[in-house]
């Protein structure tokens, strides 16, 4: 409540200049209309399904929905790799940049539709020729390379769903998912570049593959040109398999409701949920949006910052904005190598227009100082993003007033994994905004706040956010697993969508997202489950007990702190912090690595042996608990963990 508080005193409100509105691609007149049809969400999504989209064969019905279960624009034909590249290389774009591509060393690609659609054919004989059939998975554990967009396509291009890990996960993590997927090949690179060095994937690839038994194949791009062990009869380097690959190869011609893709994301458990997303509904849902959203115009030069391992990647770096024939730019590495104005220089260098980023991003900048931005002439830049986490209103104002020069409206959209494309955001032209508000539904698509019982919260009060018509975009099940899809999602409240995140809404009827209300955290605008790190520490054999929790952070939005109770004789030490911290990125990957870890003997729990977590997140974060405390087992060790806080 007390951010809600903070959030409301919030007054300021940024109208689009009349500049702005003039030439954007929906005006407030467009808004109102699609707005009004967007009631029935179908009517609103049909239309835009057939404006924006090729099909090879209509669908019957736009939508068939029986809660939890939706179907989008059934019966209806096309391929996703057909209308992000075959339809622009057939055209006038033939010549157009689809990918501007920047290395971390400071090398570049230009790749054009025409050439995009030739290497897109060509991979996905590839993949056919490695026995790679329609429905078979396809795992992508790659660096930001073009051959990550390449192979994303080329799986879309024959049907083979994708399942992309994040190039950060560890062997462990990739191993879990490509079992949980039954992936048939996995798709990597030797290594990419990160701070001024190259890092190693394939080894982790061969970790991960002593025990997953589906695959048969490993396609590896060479990016580094470190030494790196290939199998005989298992491992095919890219460009030998490619060097002898047919360009031809016609898209299949696949149903709308066909699986496009499993993304993993963190949810409250230990095991992460294979994401399930389609073909029609999601590429509608994601083009739609980067057209309106980002008002991509054909000159524009459009840069996400986002890996394409995660879904902002997935949705707006590739498929949204190759589907509107947009120019993509792609960057490799850290945004602060070789110096602290990298971001800068390749937004002077290549022109960009449009820049969508992460709150993190945006207060490591502030902290670095303005003047990195203020050294590059960032004149081209006309609208920017922010997407991941709540963005604070002083970053906000911040990426106003030094990156847009306050000619640049901010588009604070938000999002989710599950959701494919953005649910609530300004539209740049149509829209007033107030920093660290995401403002409003887009059209089609429809939101309110619950409360447990799912009566609506009135303003200013906080309560669930819910999503309460089927959209397009949304996650059509979690991967072989049913049971928890309709629990995690669909229980709370009938027939209506529950994203996990608490927010309120003020008297404009603006919509102002406070975070995660369940146990998931939001690090770096990723998600991590505090279960998921537990698993991993109570995994190394010295670690009796843990548990997690995360606490705001300036920088990384929220940090993981984590208690943990060592074995009898284990000497909790320096040393021992340093193995657990290694065993987390281990069995996970970097990004979980928890920024504190502390020791105790005994943990808070309730009489039924339940930790509570809520005294743990007060402990981290040093504040007195004010909730109750009645339940608890054995205030002692409450009054220890402060005592060692002091
Ligand atoms: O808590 C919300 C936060 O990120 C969560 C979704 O995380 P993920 O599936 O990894 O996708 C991130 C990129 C779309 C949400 O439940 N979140 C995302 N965007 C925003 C946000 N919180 C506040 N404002 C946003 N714009």
């Amino acid at each position: 409540m007390a951010d809600i508080e903070s959030l409301l005193k919030e007054k300021r409100v940024f109208k689009p200049s009349p500049e702005f509105r003039k030439q954007a691609n929906w005006n407030k007149k467009d808004v109102r209309e699609f707005r009004k049809s967007g009631e029935k969400p179908e009517r609103f999504w049909a239309k835009m399904a057939k404006e924006n989209l090729d099909w090879f064969t209509p669908w019957k019905k736009a939508l068939e929905w029986k809660a939890p279960n939706a179907k989008w624009f059934a019966g209806g034909k096309l391929n996703v790799s057909y209308n992000c590249v075959d339809r622009h290389a057939n055209s006038w774009r033939k010549n157009k940049a689809a990918i501007i591509w920047e290395g971390e060393p400071g090398d570049t690609r230009v790749i054009t539709y025409g050439e995009l659609h030739r290497e897109v054919q060509q991979f996905s004989n590839v993949l056919k020729s490695l026995g790679v059939k329609k429905g078979d998975r396809v795992a992508l554990y790659m660096p930001m390379v073009p051959e990550l967009a390449i192979a994303m396509l080329a799986c879309t291009r024959i049907g083979a769903p994708h399942s992309i890990v994040f190039g950060g996960f560890s062997a462990e993590s990739l191993r879990d998912r490509i079992n949980d997927a039954g992936a048939k090949v996995v798709v990597t690179a030797d290594g990419g570049y990160r701070r001024g060095e190259p890092f190693a994937l394939k080894p982790m690839v061969d970790e991960a593959c002593e025990a997953t038994p589906t695959i048969q194949a490993i396609v590896t791009v060479k990016r580094t040109g470190e030494p790196t062990a290939m199998k005989d009869g298992r491992d095919v380097w890219w460009h030998d398999a490619m060097a002898t690959a047919s360009a031809k190869c016609p898209p299949a011609k696949l149903d709308a409701e066909h699986p496009l893709f499993i993304l993993y994301t963190s949810g409250t458990t230990g095991k992460p949920k294979g994401i399930l997303h389609t073909t029609g509904g999601y590429l509608t849902h994601v083009t739609t949006t980067a057209k309106a959203i980002f008002d991509l115009k054909d000159e524009d030069v459009y840069w996400c910052t986002a890996d394409i391992g995660w879904i902002t990647g997935h949705s707006y770096v590739v498929y949204g904005i190759l589907a509107n024939g947009a120019t993509t730019v792609m960057y490799e590495g850290t945004p602060t190598h070789p110096g602290p104005d990298r971001f800068w220089d390749i937004i002077e260098r290549w022109g960009v227009t449009i820049f969508y980023t992460a709150p993190t991003a945006i207060r490591t900048f502030i902290r670095l100082g303005d003047e990195h931005p203020k050294g590059h002439d960032l004149s081209s830049l006309r609208l920017l993003g922010s997407v991941g986490e709540p963005i604070n209103p002083e970053a906000w104002i911040w990426y106003n007033k030094v990156i847009g020069n306050r000619k640049c409206p901010i588009v604070d959209t938000w999002w989710q994994t599950e959701t494919g494309g953005i649910m609530i955001t300004p539209l740049p032209g149509a829209v007033d905004t107030k920093p660290g508000s995401a403002t409003l539904t887009f059209p089609g698509v429809h939101a309110a706040i619950l409360d447990e019982d799912g009566n609506e919260v009135k303003p200013p009060d906080g309560g669930l956010l819910a999503i309460t018509k089927p959209w397009p975009g949304m996650l059509r099940g979690i991967w072989g697993d049913k049971k928890r899809f309709k629990e995690t999602y669909w229980s709370k409240w009938k027939g209506t969508y529950f994203p996990g995140d608490g927010a309120h809404r003020d008297k404009d009827g603006y919509f102002w997202i406070m975070g995660r209300i369940d146990d998931v955290m939001n690090i770096s605008g990723h998600r991590i489950g505090t279960m998921e790190v537990e698993s991993a520490l109570v995994s190394h054999d010295d670690v009796a007990e843990a548990a997690v929790v995360g606490r705001p952070d300036e920088i990384t939005g929220t940090a993981i702190v984590a208690f943990v109770t060592p074995r009898g004789g284990i000497n909790a030490d320096e040393a021992m912090k340093k193995t657990l911290l290694g065993h987390v990125t281990k069995e996970i990957g970097a990004i979980a690595k928890p920024k504190e870890i502390r020791f105790t003997d005994a943990l808070p729990k309730t009489r039924s042996g339940k930790i509570m977590r809520r005294l743990l997140r007060d402990i981290a974060e040093g504040k007195e608990s004010v909730g109750d405390t009645t339940t608890l087992e054995d205030y002692s060790v409450v009054a220890k963990l402060r005592a060692d806080d002091d």
